[in-house]
């Protein structure tokens, strides 16, 4: 008997020791990647500073920034939890705390389309992944309207992450996009986009810049959400509810939260407002892309 206890508590031991090199491991590889210094002289890109690009890019702006950043674009909080730790997204604003006052129009381009600050630091949450196909032109208006920004005192802490967060970053809990700077092509050339047009083609670039499959799916057919609190993201493709709503249907629902069988969409996990800022032609663009798809079976979705 007490050979057997002897052998289990060495056993056990030795389980327990392999388990916290586990975690030293992979709490230290996070580290690594999150302190990894990107060095990003990203090529010029032509800023507007007529009335019309600036307009054309506080849209943009209001569509696929403020759902993270807030309405002011004055930042929010991504995380925060004791025991994930905290990260902010930016107060992008040129008042106190914000990132506005220094970022020049290089540092714009860095961090919007390689997920890198204005020090080398890789971004985390910040979807560059889609934005790095934003056409040069529409980048463009982006970066003027934000230099218009009016500014915001709001200072946030600096990002920090526990241990326990870092083992889950280094399992891949968060997705493959955790630090978009790593899968990036930094040295991509300028980009393109379609012509604008209720086409599926134009719907293809909105769909992509907009980050659809972060959630809906790799094909559109349904995922689960980044945030484990959040809802299964539905089937877009035309396997799911969307074709009987035609295209005037798709942009009704966008512009008012509410499918046509009435249910109402959680606009804190489904950003259908800013979406739905979009206009008319894009929305529909969106829509004859997504019923461009195959008609494919909802995906099953682990919850
Ligand atoms: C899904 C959420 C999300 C969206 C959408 C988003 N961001 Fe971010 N962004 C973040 C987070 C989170 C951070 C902070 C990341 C960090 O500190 O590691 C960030 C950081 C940034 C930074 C770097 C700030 C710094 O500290 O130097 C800039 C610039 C930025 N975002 C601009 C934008 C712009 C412009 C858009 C829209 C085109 C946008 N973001 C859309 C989440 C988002
Ligand atoms: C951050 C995650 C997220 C992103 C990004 C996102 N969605 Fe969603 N979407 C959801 C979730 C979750 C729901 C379900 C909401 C609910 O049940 O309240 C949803 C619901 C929908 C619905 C309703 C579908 C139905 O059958 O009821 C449509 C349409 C839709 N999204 C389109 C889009 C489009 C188009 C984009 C990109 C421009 C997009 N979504 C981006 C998470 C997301």
């Amino acid at each position: 008997m007490k050979a057997f206890l002897k052998w289990t508590g060495i056993v056990l031991g030795a389980l327990l020791l392999l388990l916290a090199i586990a975690v030293a491991y992979l709490n230290a590889s996070t580290k690594s990647r999150l302190a990894r210094h990107y060095d990003i002289q990203p090529p010029a890109v032509a800023i507007p500073n007529d009335s019309a690009s600036i307009a054309e890019g506080g849209k943009w702006v209001n569509s696929l920034c403020a759902s993270c950043h807030g309405e002011n674009l004055a930042g929010a909080k991504f995380f925060d939890a004791p025991e994930l730790g905290t990260i902010c997204s930016a107060n992008l604003s040129p008042g106190l705390g914000g990132i506005g006052k220094n970022y020049t129009e290089t540092d714009w381009v860095r961090a919007i389309r390689h997920g890198v600050n204005r020090e080398g630091r890789p971004l985390l949450g910040m979807p560059a992944e889609n934005f790095q196909y934003l056409s040069d032109e529409h980048l463009g208006q982006i970066i003027a309207y934000l230099k218009t920004l009016p500014p915001v005192d709001q200072q946030w802490p600096a990002a920090n992450t526990t241990l326990f967060c870092n083992v889950l970053v280094a399992l891949g809990a968060f997705g493959e996009e955790t630090l978009p700077a790593e899968s990036i092509d930094h040295r991509s050339p300028a980009h393109y986009a379609p012509p604008r047009a209720a086409t599926a083609e134009y719907g293809k670039y909105i769909v992509q810049v907009g980050g659809c499959r972060a959630c809906h799916g790799p094909q559109l057919n349904g995922g689960p959400h980044p945030d484990p609190a959040g809802p299964v993201s539905p089937n877009l493709t035309p396997g799911g509810a969307l074709p009987s709503w035609g295209a005037a249907g798709f942009v009704q629902v966008m512009r008012s939260g509410v499918t046509p069988a009435g249910k109402e969409l959680n606009g804190k996990y489904m950003p259908w407002k800013e979406i739905g800022r979009l206009d008319d032609d894009q929305l529909q663009a969106i829509y004859a892309y997504l019923m461009a798809q195959p008609g494919l079976a909802t995906a099953v979705v682990k919850k």
